[in-house]
């Protein structure tokens, strides 16, 4: 095959516990992830030189003037096509051209998002039949989020959050994402909540049991008002306006309200369309808002679509 395309979901965090950091400097997480219905789209072109090489396309310019997405080798899909050549042995190479719609640096996985995509599509092109546990090995070296975004759907995240096992969750859910003016790595996330827990007893992350029970009830309202994450008063501590936006979906009737991943992208669970659509505009009017975004989940995960 000379070309292959796969599209490939965000993900959001509806639990985000976080336990003390490692000695490889990576924390444990206990959390439950879910793909949601913001795709970016990789679309992999044969070449027989070896060579790997990347372009970028953005659908949204919320980041344009804060972020860059890489186009050379540190860009995660590049990064997932070489440790495919490396797994393998091929000497093939490829173009990979990517489709940008998810928030960058936004807490979503978009970077992650990426490799996922590449690793089916290279696979694809090269031929190389790696099977699903193959792909997972590979997946976890490249970020923590890669193995969750091959297999979608709503999940349990342990490990550094590459260990990654399927929930009983009934029920689609109406969510509305508030992206920032400007992104944060996920890193220097991390690094405030070490500097934020210096000195204290930092315990085990678990997922809670009574998300688990709102998931497998498919209740929205009990949803709302479990979700939770660790990382919040470390993003918030770096990104203070994000409170703001945090209240202004909550005075919209949001069933709950947290920051996406390591942020600065904030999500609010709805009642139902109408309901993320009122969220949605009381939203957009705000100030600490780049982009107001409407959406559901859970959806698969990366999956080729030509
Ligand atoms: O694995 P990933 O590339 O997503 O991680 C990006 C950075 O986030 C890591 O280099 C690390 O600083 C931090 N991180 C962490 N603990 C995790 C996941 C990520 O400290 N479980």
């Amino acid at each position: 095959m000379t070309s292959a395309t796969v599209r490939v979901p965000a993900k959001i965090n509806l639990c985000l516990g976080v336990g003390p950091v490692r000695p490889d400097g990576f924390h444990p997480l206990a959390t439950v992830y879910q793909a949601v219905d913001l795709h970016d789209e990789v679309r992999a072109t044969f070449r027989d030189d070896g060579q790997i090489t990347v372009s970028v396309h953005a659908q949204m310019d919320a980041y344009a003037e804060s972020v860059v997405v890489p186009e050379n080798d540190e860009n995660l899909a590049v990064r997932a096509a070489r440790a495919v050549q490396d797994f393998t042995g091929v000497t093939d190479g490829v173009d990979l051209a990517i489709r940008k719609v998810i928030p960058v640096a936004g807490g979503m996985a978009g970077g992650s998002a990426d490799a996922a995509a590449a690793l089916l599509a290279c696979n694809e092109v090269w031929g190389t039949r790696l099977s699903r546990a193959d792909l997972d090995q590979i997946a976890a070296t490249i970020g923590s989020d890669v193995p969750f975004l091959l297999h979608g759907g709503t999940a349990v995240g342990g490990g550094r959050g590459e260990m990654v096992s399927p929930v009983l969750a009934r029920g689609g859910y109406h969510w509305v994402f508030a992206t920032a003016v400007h992104g944060l790595s996920t890193a220097s996330v991390f690094a405030e909540f070490d500097r934020l827990t210096e000195g204290q007893q930092v315990r085990d992350p678990e997922v809670p049991d009574a998300l688990m029970a709102a998931l497998r009830a498919g209740d929205a309202d009990a949803l709302g008002d479990h979700l939770s994450n660790d990382l919040t008063e470390a993003a918030l501590s770096l990104r203070p306006e994000l409170t703001d936006t945090l209240e202004i979906g909550l005075e919209a009737g949001a069933l709950g309200a947290i920051l996406s991943g390591s942020g600065p992208t904030a999500m609010f669970l709805a009642e139902d369309e109408q309901h993320s659509l009122d969220i949605s505009i009381a939203l957009s009017s705000a100030a600490s808002c780049a982009d107001v975004i409407q959406s559901r989940g859970p959806v698969p995960g990366a999956r080729l679509v030509g």
